[in-house]
């Protein structure tokens, strides 16, 4: 059942309070906190500027790190306030406390057009606990409630669901609407071939998201640790490279059932190992892996080599859809990251629909420069995944129907 949507709601002259996910990376230096990547603030502009010039009194409020339910000033959303002010030419009333009279008196006084933001709800042991109470006092401040916090939709916390029992209409965000669109209705009937690329750390993490792909995608590209565990699985030596012992059978498993489908399942065919995972360690592209000549004992595979990187481009370039979650090598140290930026650069010049389903390809994008190249990228992580498991978000389910 589609949702209600923001679009759907009367807003002018009511307190709107809208779920945000303002959890950004930050740096801090001196005594000022920087925000290191501002997407997800920047997502939420459209949401934030339609109520602002239809006329809302717009309360927002966020999560912000995992204070666990107590104030920790590192993490408090004050510089973030002043960053949206930045953004939007205009001040954000910060209130210093998320509930009680503090955010009642500022909203009280609240002109339409007005912006406000709470402190960050983790503060409060109500909110992850998903305590009704809190929820009650959060949708107090409220006429009209709407989630715009795609990447905190996965938590069934009292500001993503508690909320909704005690609202008479809770909506959708542009922003959530948006993610929703692109990465499970967009993929439903994805234009074919269908090639998905999967990387990072863990088979383990990927299960879920590999079974489900099974049954839509044509090609399925493997990158990252996780190619080691397939390749072991397959008898070839890894040497000391990073392997899930436990999870050996699971991935002969997913091989042989992408045998049954037809689904063309590629793991590396060659790798760029090292002696050590460090900047400046000794490095070199391995031969064609098989069972007598896997990674080099104490070596470990840090990237996919040059063969692979031509053999997943050839692949790239005829496909029509393709979906991409998770590095395809140790990128973040750059001499181990050629293979991630290289099949970064496949992707923008491949004329196909493009989606960057969130986390560390996410990153990888964007330092490659390339962000702008991508039909959608993705502001979930733990939320993207699951999305793409075919489960269904609390954040979103929780939701008035639509019309
Ligand atoms: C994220 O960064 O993935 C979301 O903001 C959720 O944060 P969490 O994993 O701390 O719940």
């Amino acid at each position: 059942m589609a949702k209600l949507s923001l679009r759907d709601l009367e807003v002018r002259g009511k307190r709107v309070l809208v779920r945000v996910d303002f959890n950004v990376p930050t740096e801090v230096r001196g005594q000022k906190t920087h925000i290191t990547d501002d997407t997800r603030i920047r997502e939420s502009l459209p949401t934030i500027n339609y109520l602002r010039e239809h006329g809302a009194k717009t309360i927002l409020m966020s999560h912000f790190g995992r204070p666990k339910g107590k104030p920790v000033e590192k993490y408090s959303l004050r510089p973030i306030g002043d960053y949206l002010h930045t953004l939007i030419h205009q001040p954000v009333i910060f209130s210093h406390d998320t509930v009680g009279e503090v955010p009642q008196k500022i909203i009280e006084h609240m002109q339409e057009g007005d912006v406000a933001l709470l402190e960050n709800l983790r503060f409060q042991p109500g909110e992850e606990a998903n305590d009704s109470n809190f929820a009650k006092a959060l949708a107090s401040f409220c006429d009209l409630y709407v989630n715009d916090a795609f990447g905190a939709a996965h938590r069934a916390h009292a500001s993503t669901v508690g909320i909704t029992k005690f609202v008479n209409q809770s909506a959708m965000g542009f922003l959530m609407e948006k993610e929703l669109k692109h990465l499970r209705d967009g993929l439903e009937n994805p234009a074919k071939p269908f090639l998905v690329i999967l990387g990072g750390a863990k088979v383990s993490d990927k299960i879920g998201v590999l079974k489900a792909l099974m049954e839509k995608a044509d090609v399925i590209l493997i990158g990252g640790a996780m190619a080691n565990t397939f390749l072991k699985a397959q008898g070839i030596p890894v040497g000391a490279s990073k392997v899930e012992s436990d999870k050996l059978d699971l991935a002969r498993e997913l091989l042989e059932t992408a045998k049954k489908r037809g689904v063309k399942f590629l793991v590396p065919i060659d790798a760029v190992e090292a002696d050590e995972v460090r900047a400046g360690a000794n490095m070199r592209n391995t031969s064609r892996l098989s069972q007598q000549h896997g990674i080099t004992d104490g070596w470990r595979a840090v990237d996919i080599g040059a063969a692979t990187i031509a053999l997943y481009q050839e692949e790239i370039a005829t496909a029509e859809t393709i979906l991409w979650n998770g590095p395809l090598g140790v990128f973040e140290i750059p001499e181990f990251g050629e293979g991630t930026i290289a099949i970064a650069e496949a992707l923008a010049q491949s004329g196909a629909t493009t989606i960057i389903g969130g986390g560390d390809s996410v990153t990888a994008v964007k330092q490659a420069g390339l962000a702008g190249k991508m039909t959608f990228i993705s502001t979930g992580g733990g939320a993207s995944l699951e999305l793409l498991e075919g489960k269904e978000l609390p954040g979103v389910a929780a939701l008035s129907d639509g019309k």
